[in-house]
């Protein structure tokens, strides 16, 4: 069987072994696919990204268009971009996210504005966007919004798109975490943002080892993402070399980025989408067993979905209730004693050197933010992992706090 030497998925999670945080649920679907696509010839963005982005796309569903790049990063940067987010404009979004959330609007000279998250949700505030943008130093300076679906949970899309239908902003979903969820029976990707951005990071609920899809019906966004995530230059790869209409001749029409899928991510990107309700299921099912586990425990369990919503369970994260008995720092440092893998998300940005630093922020600032950081731990939830591991993580966790 292939193994890649050293690979986290190699390793034996079983019942004395490891039980790492999150490991990748690779089949020989997604190997077969690969070995086809190298057998081919064609390993970079070719039949197989335009394959994955029409799945994606009819997955999406509701005239949505895919466009498949090389991380959910790229795509974040590139849809901004495509918004006309440029040099001093300014960009709303939460705090309580992986900086790739921030970083890119940096990237386009413009500046995030920090929101503070709903304690309930952990998701960014409409009600205090919506003050921002009425009171708000900066608010004539606002272009976008990136709400950020944490964890896999929907974020209240109506009142934040109604916001900013209000302020003429547009809004960039980063939907990172959230294949597949649901917000009001619709698939996030479907609500009328002008762009979602999905991750296919090693750790995601779906995988290409590293990549991204935009997904956006807006014909202009779509095609400015496609002429920018390869160089600028008007037509990608495949059209420029692909045997039935051999053509030398290209042009580049701007500056563009190098940020295109290849086709052996997509190879495995076209297997995971095939699993991806199936995976849903046995996430929900580990979700509902911690929930149930947990229930007399002092811990604050994950935020569940509204009715009509769908939690996509990227994510299983409790907050440590403060009668709990134990910093959460040593409490992660106990699971690991006991051969559990666990993480924190996330470290809010602020709290960061260079956005503390850039924007003179202060602990305090965001003090929802701070308040979850302070107690989250992200428990160990994939679907690779056995009952038996489930029950060994939930024994640690009665141990530590019982
Ligand atoms: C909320 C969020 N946004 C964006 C990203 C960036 O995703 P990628 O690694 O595909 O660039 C991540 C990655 O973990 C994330 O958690």
């Amino acid at each position: 069987m292939f193994r890649v030497e050293g690979s986290p998925a190699g390793r034996a999670a079983g019942a004395e072994g490891f039980i790492p945080f999150a490991l990748p649920d690779i089949g020989e679907e997604e190997i077969e696919e690969v070995v086809s696509a190298l057998r081919s010839g064609w390993i970079t963005t070719g039949p197989r990204t335009r394959q994955f982005e029409g799945q994606f796309a009819s997955f999406i569903g509701g005239g949505a268009q895919a466009i498949a790049v090389n991380s959910a990063t790229s795509g974040l940067h590139l849809a901004l971009e495509a918004a006309g987010v440029g040099p001093g404009d300014s960009v709303i979004t939460t705090p309580y996210t992986f900086t790739a959330t921030a970083e890119v609007i940096r990237y386009l000279g413009a500046d995030p504005v920090f929101i503070d998250i709903e304690p309930a949700t952990l998701n960014l505030d409409p009600a205090r966007v919506g003050e921002y943008l009425a009171r708000g130093s900066r608010r004539n300076s606002v272009r976008a919004i990136i709400p950020v679906h944490f964890g896999g949970l929907p974020c209240e899309m109506d009142e934040i798109l109604r916001i900013a239908g209000r302020h003429g902003l547009k809004v960039i979903e980063d939907a990172a975490h959230a294949i597949p969820a649901l917000y009001r029976n619709a698939l996030i990707g479907c609500l009328g943002s002008d762009a979602a951005v999905y991750s296919f990071y090693a750790t995601k609920t779906i995988t290409a080892g590293e990549g991204g899809m935009i997904v956006t019906r807006d014909p202009a966004m779509a095609a400015r993402c496609r002429v920018m995530r390869l160089h600028g230059i008007s037509r990608d790869a495949f059209d420029r070399y692909r045997a039935e209409t051999p053509s030398w001749r290209y042009e580049v029409v701007a500056p563009g980025f190098k940020y295109n899928m290849g086709d052996l991510a997509a190879s495995i990107g076209i297997r995971q989408l095939e699993k991806v309700w199936r995976f849903h299921r046995i996430r929900s099912k580990m979700a509902a067993r911690y929930n149930e586990a947990f229930g007399d425990l002092p811990v604050v369990l994950p935020p569940r979905a509204r009715l009509g919503d769908v939690h996509a369970w990227h994510l299983y994260v409790i907050r440590l209730a403060d009668g709990a008995g134990v910093h959460r720092d040593r409490f992660i440092e106990m699971m690991a004693e006991k051969g559990i893998g666990c993480s924190v998300h996330f470290i809010p940005l602020h709290l960061h050197p260079y956005w503390r630093g850039k924007y003179g922020l202060q602990p305090g600032d965001f003090p929802n933010a701070l308040h979850a950081y302070e107690r989250a731990v992200s428990l160990p939830m994939y679907t690779k992992m056995t009952a038996d591991d489930q029950e060994r993580v939930i024994r640690a966790v009665g141990d530590i706090l019982k």
